[in-house]
């Protein structure tokens, strides 16, 4: 089974929740960004999971991404924002004929999500899920990570992996 992790990822934490469910899911599966997730590198793909934070309730576009970085408020750090959107991504993925599963990371409370938008893109190139989607949990604005989500993405993986068999 061919799989691989997509992410968008401005302050780090969906990389960590990526990795961690790339590592569930078995040796050799990659986290990628969508600038190292070309065309090739999921063109026969068994199962394309996918994932971005919540911003602005929904997920992101190109502009919006732009816009959060050039007022990002008061982060720890400067926002990664040298790949393109996750929403540009899945616009200009290839048709394909695999399975798929899309997750978030977001604020406990917050409504909306990014995860409908991901999974109508995934089902609409040909990638029908394999599973619900996921949400992860961080606890400001910027993250961290709460205690313990990254063991729920590894576990989260080891299950797409076994949904897959
Ligand atoms: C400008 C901005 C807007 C945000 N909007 C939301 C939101 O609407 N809902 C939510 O749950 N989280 C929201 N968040 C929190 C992010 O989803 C969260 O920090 C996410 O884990 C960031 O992921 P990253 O570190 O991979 O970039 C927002 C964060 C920022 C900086």
């Amino acid at each position: 089974m061919k799989a691989v992790v997509v992410y968008e990822s401005l302050w780090g934490n969906t990389a960590a929740i990526a990795r961690a469910i790339a590592e569930g899911i078995g040796p050799g599966v990659r986290a990628l960004t969508t600038s190292e997730a070309s065309g090739a590198a999921v063109a026969d793909a068994d199962l394309i999971v996918a994932g971005a934070p919540v911003f602005g309730f929904s997920l992101a576009s190109d502009k919006m991404l732009q816009g959060i970085a050039a007022n990002p408020g008061n982060p720890p750090a400067p926002p990664d924002v040298s790949h393109p959107s996750l929403r540009s991504w899945l616009d200009a993925l290839p048709h394909g004929s695999g399975r798929s599963a899309a997750f978030e990371t977001r604020l406990s409370w917050s409504p909306g999500g990014a995860t409908p938008a991901i999974v109508r893109a995934l089902e609409r190139a040909g990638f029908s899920p394999v599973a619900k989607p996921a949400r992860f949990i961080v606890k400001g604005k910027f993250g961290p990570l709460r205690d313990g989500e990254l063991e729920r993405a590894r576990q989260w993986g080891a299950e797409l992996a076994k949904a897959m068999e």
